[in-house]
């Protein structure tokens, strides 16, 4: 099933999420449902407050890209209850975009590698390091669960100048060809 993706302006967006047991309700059901958006909206990315969970689960293809960065190649994986727990290596600069923020794409700047702990679906538990555009995915997503979106990282210059563009957004004026709820 098609869920509706929370744009920017939406409360969700900023909360800080919760973790999750197996217990949760549903949850095979939802990362089902959140593959199959992901999937329809072109993301390479979804995390659950996108679609108005507020819970620490986001998942990742990076395969689409995997001829610009090999480093994405069978990088498919969920997230549960995910800690950053070391970032280090260059700071790199790229650009990103995000599915909450229609039209909008900006450079950001993070550490190439992360050291990450978290859950699979089947709620195994794993470390992992990531480097390259894979670490920039897995910050992107993991920001989501704190509450944090890629344009808080922005210089005020820049946030000035996609205003409007943002506050269009919050309004529901956005085209896109995905299912989208703006915030009431
Ligand atoms: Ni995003």
């Amino acid at each position: 099933m098609l869920l509706p993706i929370f744009l920017y302006g939406n409360r969700v967006l900023r909360k800080i999420a919760k973790d999750i047991d197996k217990d949760y309700e549903e949850l095979p059901q939802l990362i089902e449902n959140m593959w199959e958006t992901m999937y329809r909206s072109d993301g390479i990315g979804l995390a659950a407050p996108q679609v108005g969970k507020s819970i620490r689960l986001f998942l990742i293809d990076g395969n689409d890209l995997a001829e610009d960065f090999p480093e994405l190649k069978d990088f498919k994986r969920v997230f549960i209850n995910a800690r950053i727990i070391e970032r280090d290596g260059e700071k790199v600069t790229e650009a990103e975009g995000c599915l909450s923020l229609p039209g909008i794409r900006e450079d950001v700047t993070r550490y190439d590698r992360i050291k990450i702990a978290y859950q699979d679906e089947n709620f195994n538990s794993y470390e992992e390091v990531f480097e390259g555009f894979a670490s920039r995915i897995v910050q992107h997503e993991y920001d989501h669960i704190e509450g944090k979106l890629f344009i808080d990282y922005l210089s005020p210059l820049r946030k000035r100048l996609i205003k409007s563009r943002l506050t269009a957004i919050t309004q529901g004026k956005t085209e896109v060809d995905y299912k989208v709820r703006a915030p009431r």
